[in-house]
């Protein structure tokens, strides 16, 4: 697939003009990317990378292909120069010249008319270069090059510098390549656990040429727009009642008249009305930067909300820089008017009198409400950035929507998103907790990275600020909760300086910098921590961090969990999984599907253990270019394996493709089922003491075709993780709670509407052949209930031993919910009925005595929906499965089905290359297919 070619970028000549500048824009064709040292040139684009060109010049194979992961490595090695063709159309009457790069990846030798214009050492950052002088000596037409050095080298020679810093054995999270600690580049074009290292380089985003024709005059570089309620501060709760200030900050090249002014309009997009109008107060100017405000009345905007709760209000707001007679400058940015907070503060007396166990609230609060975050972590979509298409990502963030997601964990060591991700986000309602890229490492501390750092996290807080799907920043993943932990370990000795550098770089460099840009957003050092102890701006150090303060205390929370355990004896004793106030990160490896392999692999190498398949899954990472070492692969793929053997049958087809694809499956149905366990775990926790109030999954999407955590494979086909993480993240859910051990069997419903849900819960046992059980095995037939705001309710607790099954083996018990409740912020009074429905079996699926269903599956063309039916006995995990060539999902999948039941559900196309002719490849299995049969 050449995805990359649909990423025909409408290369605009000029940017609508402002007075008396021209820009001109340098992406598109035209360009050459060369090795001399390799003797390679081929045509290049702009935005673009080495290997993305390469390939569009069929000097590669796919990147993606088989292994060209190990083989590919060459290109990260080498040098990569991109040439312009030579510039035609610049102005010959112009006062000055920049070029401005909204990113380089990453350390970059630019040249302009053949003349060294700078360089560059930072992926994240926009650079503009004064380019003046030069063009006035220029003859002829002057070209651009950028002359991009191996980043894997240079963080080699960076590490190899005496006064380089150095950590214990152990402590930083090493891939494929080491050092990238030391450089401002994406952390896992090094590699990851999920993902191949390409270290890609080039011209990753825009580039433009900039002239001003006279002596003032403003080209936008960069937009802050800050919307909060009067007096906010960023880790106190907001004030409600408080007017909103609106905060306009442009930073701009060129320059300004002496006293210039600023106008606003904002205008609310559905209604077209103008919410406000006029000059901003306020006008300061420091260096290249012109800040303004205005107020809005505390009730005038209709409010933003994430999905499920409420609306998607958007404004544009269009910030103009005048003079006493022109418009200089102007810019539109889209946003909307809501708080997001996340609350660290202690638990109140009122909250102790609710039943909340002491310690610390971590929870987010929209608008000033509490609400249960449900979603996943983000990961790059793609090793190679410039060929995300705005469709692909639509289709993502379409399916994180039908999916019942409304928050994403953006996690830190990929790239900050582009705008058009927030955008889609500010579209759908989906929050995204922001990070800045920094993983799994101690980092330095010494100036130049210092600042280099700041002025990243200056641009991109500034950037994407106006954005309301904008939930929070973090310092970075995993540093305070697992590195600060490991060098204790290791070198307890310098414990206290590493954790000095951490705070140094983390709370006294980012979190001013994260303030004086944001007074509506939160932010916290690390993910995965315990709150603060203390914020005082005035200090040295302005967040004093719990760290481990109290959290020994039994019966006490104070943060968010990480939780991982490959064991997967324990995947479903609910005992063993980690108590708090959210969980951001928890997870277990699967194999994507055949059609997914099909992409990358060839027939040959389609088995379980086939060099190909073993050495494209990077958990535990391969270490190294070394294509024969099988020792970290064998372990990740031996957990899937035992996985499934512990708990599922195993399948045995005779084709050996068929096979293949029934194992994949299979390693899916656990991921699923696990991750199901825990998140019904912790939904419950909103009404246990621990008022446990998130649940992001590890992880959304996959960046290429390989075993990993991902709910979504690399082109858009979701799992069974991704259908089951939907069902079980709807409104209103009930969940059986099986202790193995015990024989304990507890039945909660778990509602996160924001008012009561009343209904009623059907509780039936069957046999496997859907026959009722005599006397529903002692079990009553139905249960009334009551479910109160963000709470859960015990509505049936027992033992497997009072139950009367004369076969635990052939028995199950069918859960059916129907409520009545409010949606959050829902237009109408009238109540909404939720239904669910869930299982229970005494025994785990491989210890069924599992029957044939008989399924049937008919295509209803007219209506385009298909129907399922178990014509002979209980289907359980029903899997609806559609072949290559489209992406999509049905309505529903993996259900059970008792015989005579039918289901009836659409498949949403996202995107056919079919013609229509999938339809015909639609199939229907259930968990009686992955059984060995003679
Ligand atoms: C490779 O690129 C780096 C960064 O631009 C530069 O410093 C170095 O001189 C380049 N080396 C060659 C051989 O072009
Ligand atoms: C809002 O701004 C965008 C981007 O500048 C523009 O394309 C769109 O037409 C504007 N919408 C309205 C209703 O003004
Ligand atoms: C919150 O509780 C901690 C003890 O866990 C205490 O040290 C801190 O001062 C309290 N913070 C506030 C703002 O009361
Ligand atoms: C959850 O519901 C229980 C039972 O009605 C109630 O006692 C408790 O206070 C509720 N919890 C919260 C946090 O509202
Ligand atoms: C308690 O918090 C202080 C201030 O952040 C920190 O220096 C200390 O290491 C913490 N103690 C523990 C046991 O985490
Ligand atoms: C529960 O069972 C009753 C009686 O058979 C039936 O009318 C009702 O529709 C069932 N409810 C659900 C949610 O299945």
């Amino acid at each position: 697939m050449h995805l990359w070619k649909q990423l025909v970028l409408a290369a605009l000549p000029c940017l609508p003009p402002a007075l008396g500048q021209s820009v001109l824009d340098l992406s598109g064709d035209g360009w050459t990317v060369s090795s001399k040292a390799l003797n390679i040139s081929v045509p290049g684009r702009v935005p673009s990378q080495a290997h993305l060109d390469l390939f569009a010049a069929g000097a590669i194979d796919d990147p993606y292909y088989g292994l060209n992961d190990f083989n590919l490595r060459w290109i990260g090695n080498n040098n990569w120069t991109y040439t312009s063709k030579p510039i035609q159309g610049l102005s010959n009457k112009s006062k000055s010249s920049w070029l401005v790069f909204n990113g380089l990846d990453t350390f970059t030798t630019i040249e302009f008319c053949g003349q060294f214009i700078g360089t560059t050492d930072n992926q994240f950052r926009q650079y503009a270069f004064d380019i003046s002088n030069v063009l006035s000596k220029c003859k002829g037409s002057p070209t651009v090059s950028l002359n991009f050095g191996s980043a894997i080298k240079i963080a080699n020679e960076i590490a190899a510098q005496p006064d380089a810093p150095e950590w214990p054995a152990g402590v930083q999270g090493t891939f494929e390549f080491p050092n990238r600690w030391f450089i401002r580049k994406e952390q896992s074009d090094f590699g990851w656990d999920w993902g191949p290292a390409f270290s890609p380089a080039g011209p990753w985003q825009n580039a433009y040429l900039v002239q001003f024709e006279r002596e003032e005059g403003a080209y936008v570089l960069n937009t802050d727009l800050d919307i909060y309620r009067k007096n906010q501060i960023n880790h106190i709760a907001p004030d409600q009642s408080q007017p909103w200030v609106v905060n306009a900050s442009i930073d701009y090249l060129g320059s300004l008249p002496s006293k210039p002014s600023m106008a606003i309009e904002i205008k609310e997009l559905e209604s077209g009305k103008v919410l406000k109008s006029g000059s901003l107060d306020n006008v300061v100017v420091t260096g290249q930067t012109i800040t303004g405000n205005t107020m809005v009345d505390a009730d005038a905007a209709n409010l933003w909300w994430p999905t499920g709760l409420g609306k998607q209000n958007l404004y544009n707001v269009t910030v103009t820089i005048q003079d006493s007679h022109q418009d200089l400058a102007s810019v539109t940015k889209r946003t909307g008017f809501r708080t997001i907070f996340l609350n660290r503060s202690n638990i109140t007396e009122e909250q102790l009198a609710q039943g909340i166990a002491p310690g610390a609230n971590w929870h987010f609060e929209v608008n000033g409400r509490e609400f249960y975050a449900k979603g996943s972590n983000l990961i790059p979509p793609d090793a190679f950035w410039p060929r995300v298409t705005k469709a692909k990502m639509q289709r993502l963030f379409d399916a994180v929507v039908a999916g019942n997601q409304n928050m994403l964990r953006v996690w830190a060591s990929g790239a900050y998103l582009p705008d058009f991700m927030y955008d889609l986000a500010d579209e759908r309602g989906v929050l995204l907790w922001s990070e800045f890229q920094f993983s799994d490492a101690l980092y330095p501390t010494d100036q130049p990275f210092l600042d280099n750092v700041a002025a990243e996290v200056v641009y991109n807080v500034r950037r994407v600020n106006h954005h309301p799907s904008l939930a929070l920043w973090a310092g970075g993943n995993e540093i305070e909760s697992l590195e600060l932990p490991e060098a204790e370990e290791k070198a307890p000795e310098q414990y206290a300086d590493y954790v000095g550098d951490y705070e140094h770089l983390f709370i006294t460099l980012i979190l001013p910098l994260v303030y004086e840009n944001s007074r509506s957003i939160s932010y916290m050092p690390s993910s995965t921590n315990n709150g603060f102890l203390e914020v005082d701006l005035s200090a040295k150090i302005p967040m004093v961090e719990r760290y481990k303060n109290g959290t020994d205390a039994k019966g006490y929370y104070y943060g968010d969990t990480d939780y991982y355990n490959y064991d997967s004896s324990v995947a479903f004793d609910f005992d063993g999984y980690p108590v708090g106030r959210f969980a951001n990160e928890f997870g277990y490896h699967s194999m994507p599907s055949l059609q997914t392999w099909q992409q990358a692999v060839d027939d040959e190498d389609l088995h379980f253990n086939s060099s190909t398949i073993m050495l494209r899954n990077h958990h535990y990472p391969a270490n190294g270019p070394d294509t024969h070492n099988y020792k970290n692969t064998s372990m990740g793929m031996g957990e899937m394996t035992l996985a499934v053997q512990r708990y599922y049958p195993t399948p045995n087809e005779h084709d050996s493709i068929a096979n293949f694809s029934a194992w994949c499956h299979a390693t899916q149905h656990f991921q699923a089922d696990m991750y199901k366990s825990e998140i019904q775990f912790y939904r419950r926790g909103s009404g246990m003491p621990e008022r446990q109030l998130g649940s992001l999954y590890w992880q959304l999407e996959d960046i290429w075709q390989a075993p990993t955590w991902a709910g979504i494979e690399y082109d858009g086909r979701w799992k069974v993780l991704h259908y089951v993480a939907r069902d079980i993240f709807q409104p209103v859910i009930v969940s059986p709670f099986w202790n193995s051990s015990t024989g304990d069997l507890d039945i909660y419903v778990t509602s996160d509407l924001w008012d009561t849900a009343r209904g009623t819960v059907n509780l039936t046992w069957v046999d496997l052949s859907g026959k009722p059980i005599s006397g529903n095995a002692g079990t009553p037939k139905s249960k009334h209930f009551s479910v109160g705001a963000l709470n859960t309710t015990n509505i049936y607790s027992t033992n497997m031993s009072k139950l009367s099954l004369a076969n635990s083996q052939d028995a199950v018990l069918l859960i059916d919910l129907i409520a009545q409740g409010h949606l959050p912020n829902a237009e109408s009074e009238a109540l909404t009925t939720f239904t669910h429905r869930n299982q229970f079996t005494p025994v785990y699926p491989k210890d069924l005595e599992l029957k044939d269903p008989k399924l049937s599956l008919l295509h209803d063309a007219k209506t385009s929906a298909f129907t399922v039916e178990a014509k002979s006995a209980v289907s359980l995990y029903t899997w609806i499965d559609y072949p290559a060539g489209v992406v999509g999902y049905f309505e529903d999948n993996s259900f059970t089905l008792v015989p005579g039941e039918k289901k009836t559900v659409k498949f949403v196309v996202q995107k056919d290359e079919t013609g229509g002719k999938w339809v015909d490849g639609v199939t229907v299995r259930s968990m009686w297919d992955q059984t060995t049969r003679s």
